[in-house]
């Protein structure tokens, strides 16, 4: 089925359509930037001690993008879902556990960098976690509005458009 169906060439012109979608990439261009402290100290061209402010940093502003995309998502686009879609409530419950599981241990990163006795094992381990979590959320969150996409009619899909934009 085409997605654009029945949508006025004037909504499409205007960019007030969209594919239900949205990226991740402050998030994704945040941990690459962590990865890359990470590969250093892996490498041991550095250590724990001489980045960690650098790090601690980059997780701070990421655990800032994470939770800021998580309440706007929460507070717009998953309530709608919730009203809208009520058939499609454990998947968005599935979401917002998720949402809890990152946040979690994005706080817990940083607040084991806070500490002076800081270790690169655990810190290493709980950034695969959290990586690995984040990387499965955006998957699931495909998927899920895959499915939202297919069951709302277009003027439901343009209302729903306009609630995602920048999130
Ligand atoms: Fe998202
Ligand atoms: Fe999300």
């Amino acid at each position: 089925m085409d997605i654009c169906a029945g949508v006025t060439q004037n909504e499409q012109m205007s960019g007030s359509f969209s594919d239900l979608e949205h990226d991740h990439l402050t998030v994704f261009r945040m941990m690459l930037e962590i990865e890359r402290i990470m590969g250093d100290l892996r490498a041991g061209r550095a250590t724990l001690v001489v980045v960690s402010d650098e790090l601690l940093e980059a997780l701070t502003s990421l655990e800032g993008d994470v939770l800021g995309h998580f309440a706007r998502e929460e507070a717009a686009l998953f309530l709608e879902l919730r009203k809208t879609l009520p058939e499609l409530a454990l998947s968005v419950d599935a979401l917002e556990s998720g949402h809890d599981r990152i946040s979690g241990l994005t706080a817990r990163l940083v607040h084991a960098l806070h500490s002076s006795v800081a270790d690169f094992t655990q810190v290493e381990i709980m950034f695969d976690r959290l990586r690995r979590e984040y990387e499965q959320h955006v998957v699931d969150e495909k998927n899920l509005l895959d499915v939202v996409r297919k069951k709302l009619p277009t003027e439901e899909r343009v209302r729903l458009a306009k609630l995602m934009e920048g999130l």
